[in-house]
């Protein structure tokens, strides 16, 4: 305790005496990391009121990974947002050199949660270890690590097994970890306890055949509408056609599943998530209103982004609302998003300067001819596109690997909800049934014009993320 304490005062220090987040790409209403590098959400979950969302974090360096611990931060409406203390440290022999993802469970006023532990032996074969651990809080800032860590010991037959989501099922409590068979088949597999604390496997929930990837990662598994979704970032899958581009993917399989079998019945094919260039490692949530949020790491691995030499790396999506609508899942930001200032304008003709960057833009135009629309800098051009011939959307960031396209067709009239907000963009299509994330890296003023005709709304949106300490 009196151990972390030092530490998080040494980070503050590390991270006021840097105090290197420039504020060009650092997102105004995206959630970032104060200071550092940020990959996977997790944990994410509603506790006494607040919504907590941890994250993969090394503090001492937006360059590179490190060593991960888990960063935290509350908030009330998933837009104003709250740095806390960091949660867990890789203090100990089973973390030493990572507190990997994982997730949280909340019963009788306490947080469980649920995460692997890394253990590198550089030289050796295998040259790591994934073990399954506890932490559990009571107050929401402070987390004790259970005493008998690890509760599901590591093998060296299968060092790949990671990223505990964990659930409750009438009195029973279920984990889904992604893991592979013998490194070539992605696969999920799934636990059972009656505890919390002492863990069965029971089933391989699914697997790649092949098609589908060398390795699951960050597996999520709920039920929503009434179906099972089995949620997951495969590793592995070559790319076909206009599908599979980015290094990794995110992905679901919609499905029936039966608790007395444990068995999932797949009723659709793995689709891919988004259609961007970056989204990956989702968590998902139920919040107090029983809706199912997803949230996702707005970035891909080894992209060297510039943004880390500004001193932060890594940002989130904007939480979505999942449902499913006419057998596909459905993303929609969550209506919170109301709730960050923004100034309305209306029906634009030609330019139109995001002052601050961010903003919102309702696009409404004929479904049946083509469209397309510009966010534009010094040096950058995104073009999004509709070609009405084909029924396809296409994202165009421009440079190397700068298209990405997929089929959508809008039902009635092309409506689409843009987010620009300093280095990303996420467009949502129609309601919601596709959606690309992609960065972007603009310098100096942003600007946005149409090519053909629409109704445009924009919304200008002010800063809801604390301000970076500059330079
Ligand atoms: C996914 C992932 C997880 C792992 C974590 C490590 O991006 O590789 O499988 O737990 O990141 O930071």
């Amino acid at each position: 305790m009196v151990g972390n304490l030092l530490k998080v005062t040494l980070l503050l220090f590390v991270a006021i005496t840097n105090g290197k987040v420039r504020d060009r790409y650092y997102p105004r209403y995206h959630f970032a990391p104060p200071y550092g590098w940020m990959n996977d959400p997790n944990g994410f979950c509603v506790f006494n009121d607040e919504i907590h969302l941890f994250y993969q974090y090394n503090p001492f360096s937006s360059n590179d990974t490190g060593i991960a611990h888990w960063g935290h931060a509350t908030s009330k409406d998933y837009f104003h947002w709250t740095h806390e203390p960091i949660a867990m440290f890789p203090d100990q022999w089973y973390d030493a050199t990572g507190v990997f993802s994982g997730s949280a469970l909340i019963e009788n006023n306490t947080m469980y949660l649920y995460y692997t532990g890394n253990v590198n032996y550089p030289g050796e074969t295998p040259d790591h270890i994934n073990r399954q651990n506890l932490a559990t809080s009571t107050d929401g800032v402070t987390f004790t690590k259970y005493k008998n860590n690890p509760i599901i010991n590591g093998s060296l037959t299968t060092p790949n097994i990671r990223d505990p989501k964990v659930w409750e099922h009438e009195g029973t409590y279920y984990m889904v970890l992604g893991s592979s068979l013998n490194e070539t088949y992605g696969r999920a597999l799934l636990y059972s306890s009656n505890d919390k604390v002492s863990w069965n496997y029971i089933s391989v929930l699914a697997q790649s055949n092949g098609t589908l990837g060398y390795m699951y990662e960050c597996p999520d598994f709920f039920k929503v509408d009434g179906k099972y979704v089995l949620l997951f970032s495969p590793q592995g899958i070559e790319a076909s056609g206009d599908k599979y581009h980015n290094l990794y993917q995110t992905g679901y399989i919609i499905g029936d599943f039966d608790y007395s079998t444990y068995t999932f019945t797949p009723t659709s094919e793995f689709v891919e998530l988004d259609h961007g260039h970056d989204l990956y490692a989702t968590q998902t949530t139920l919040d107090k209103h029983g809706r199912r949020i997803v949230i996702a790491w707005f970035d891909m691995w080894y992209q060297n982004y510039p943004e880390a030499s500004d001193g932060f790396t890594g940002i989130m999506t904007i939480p979505r609302e999942l449902k499913i609508l006419n057998g596909k899942l459905v993303q929609i930001p969550v209506t919170e998003m109301s709730r960050i200032k923004g100034k309305q304008v209306w029906a634009i003709n030609g330019y139109y300067t995001l002052r601050y960057k961010a903003g919102e833009i309702n696009v409404l135009a004929n479904g049946c001819k083509d469209f397309k629309l510009y966010i534009v800098s010094d040096n950058v051009q995104v073009t999004i596109s509709y070609d009405a011939a084909n029924g396809k959307v296409t994202l165009d960031r421009g440079g190397n690997d700068g298209i990405r396209r997929t089929d959508w067709r809008p039902s009635g009239q092309l409506k689409w909800r843009i987010f620009v907000d300093a280095s990303s963009i996420e467009l949502f299509c129609g309601e919601g049934e596709v959606t690309f994330s992609s960065r972007f890296f603009p310098k100096g003023k942003v600007f946005i014009y149409q090519g053909g005709a629409a109704k445009l709304k924009v919304r200008e949106i002010v800063r809801t993320m604390p301000k970076p300490s500059k330079k």
